[in-house]
C-alpha cells in the first residue's frame, strides 16, 4: 500500500482506481490549487504525487518528500515540473500524453473560427443594442479557403489541427525547431502555436517575431502563455503590427483583473480550456493513474515525460 497525494479533485474514476489498487489517497480539497505550504505538507509522507499544471514541482518540493517514488502530471505539458531535479533524485515523471490531442485541436479550431469571423464582437453587439440592421459592410471576417495556416510545432496536436483545417481549404505549413521561424511567419495569415514551453521556446514569439508577421495575421495560442512575450503581443495588437490574437493560455494564468491583455484590441481570451471536455479530462485522470500504478509497482510509466535536456 502506497500513500498518494492528489493535488485537486478530478473527474472520472482515476481516484477510485488508485484506491481499488489498495493505495491510500489524500485529495487536496476545494477548487483552488494547494498553496506551496499545503503542497509541501501533502507530499511529506507521500509515495506518489498526482500533480496539476498549477503545481510547481521542483527540487525543494521533491526534497520535502523523502518517500516519493513517482510523480504523475494531470497534463501533457510538464513545464511545471523540474524534470532534471526529478531525474537527479531517481523519481519518474509521467504525463497525460495522447489523450487530449483531439480536444485541444477542436478548441484551436473553435478559436480560429471565432476570431476569423469576429464572433466575440458580434455576440457583444447583438446583446448590447448595436445590431440595428443587416449590414453589408458590418462584421466582415476572414475567408478560410485559401488562407495560409502556419502551425508551429510538429507534434500530435499540430497535426490534428492540420487535419481539421484541411477540409476548410486552408493552405497548411509547419515550422519546427530547425526551421526559419521568421520567414515562415511572414507568409502566414493564421499562426497556431503547438510546441511545448521549455528554455528554447520561452518567448519564442517576441517583438521581432510579431514584427515579421502580416499586419492582419491572427495568432492562436493553445499551448502555454510563456511561449509568447505577452507584453510584446499587447504592444503589437495596439500598434496593429498583427491583426488579432486568440488565447487559451496567458502568462500569468489567470491574468490579474487589471492586466493590459484584457484591453488589447482584437484579443479573444478563454480560460485554458483546451482539454476541457468530460471525456478528455476523465482520460487524463486515467493516464495519470496508469502512470502512478505502474511506477509504484516498480514498472516503467506507460506515458513518461520527455527526458530532461541534460539527461
Ligand atoms: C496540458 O495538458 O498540458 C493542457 O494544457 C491542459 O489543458
Amino acid at each position: 500500500m502506497a500513500k498518494i497525494f492528489v493535488a485537486r479533485a478530478l473527474p472520472g474514476n482515476a481516484i477510485e482506481r488508485l484506491r481499488e489498487a489498495g493505495h491510500e489517497v489524500t485529495i487536496h480539497g476545494g477548487s483552488m490549487p494547494p498553496t506551496r505550504e499545503q503542497l509541501i505538507a501533502g507530499v511529506a509522507e507521500a509515495d506518489g504525487l498526482l500533480s496539476l499544471l498549477t503545481d510547481r514541482v521542483d527540487g525543494e518540493l521533491l526534497d520535502s518528500a523523502p518517500q516519493l517514488k513517482a510523480v504523475a502530471n494531470f497534463a501533457v505539458g510538464c513545464d511545471n515540473i523540474d524534470l532534471a531535479a526529478a531525474a537527479e533524485r531517481g523519481i519518474p515523471v509521467g504525463v497525460a500524453a495522447h489523450v487530449l490531442t483531439d480536444a485541444t485541436a477542436d478548441l484551436t479550431m473553435a478559436l480560429l473560427l471565432a476570431a476569423a469571423r469576429n464572433l466575440p464582437e458580434g455576440e457583444r453587439d447583438a446583446r448590447e443594442g448595436r445590431w440595428k440592421t443587416w449590414e453589408p459592410e458590418g462584421w466582415l471576417g476572414r475567408e478560410l479557403r485559401g488562407a495560409k495556416l502556419l502551425i508551429i510545432g510538429r507534434g500530435r496536436i499540430g497535426q490534428a489541427v492540420a487535419d481539421r483545417a484541411e477540409p476548410f481549404g486552408m493552405q497548411i505549413s509547419f515550422v519546427g525547431r530547425n526551421d526559419d521561424l521568421h520567414a515562415a511567419l511572414a507568409e502566414a495569415d493564421i499562426v497556431s502555436i503547438h510546441c511545448p514551453l521549455n528554455d528554447q521556446t520561452r518567448h519564442m514569439i517576441d517583438a521581432a517575431a510579431l514584427a515579421a508577421m502580416k499586419p492582419d495575421a491572427l495568432l492562436i495560442n493553445t499551448t502555454r502563455g510563456g511561449v509568447v512575450d505577452q507584453a510584446a503581443l499587447i504592444e503589437a495588437l495596439h500598434a496593429g503590427t498583427i491583426g488579432s490574437a486568440a488565447l487559451d493560455v496567458t502568462d500569468p494564468e489567470p491574468p490579474p483583473a487589471d492586466d493590459p491583455i484584457y484591453s488589447a484590441p482584437n484579443c479573444l481570451i478563454v480560460p485554458h480550456i483546451g482539454s476541457a471536455t468530460a471525456t478528455t479530462r476523465a482520460a487524463m485522470g486515467n493516464c495519470a493513474a496508469d502512470n502512478l500504478l505502474a511506477a509504484l509497482a516498480g514498472e516503467p510509466m506507460p506515458t513518461p515525460a520527455p527526458s530532461p535536456p541534460s539527461a
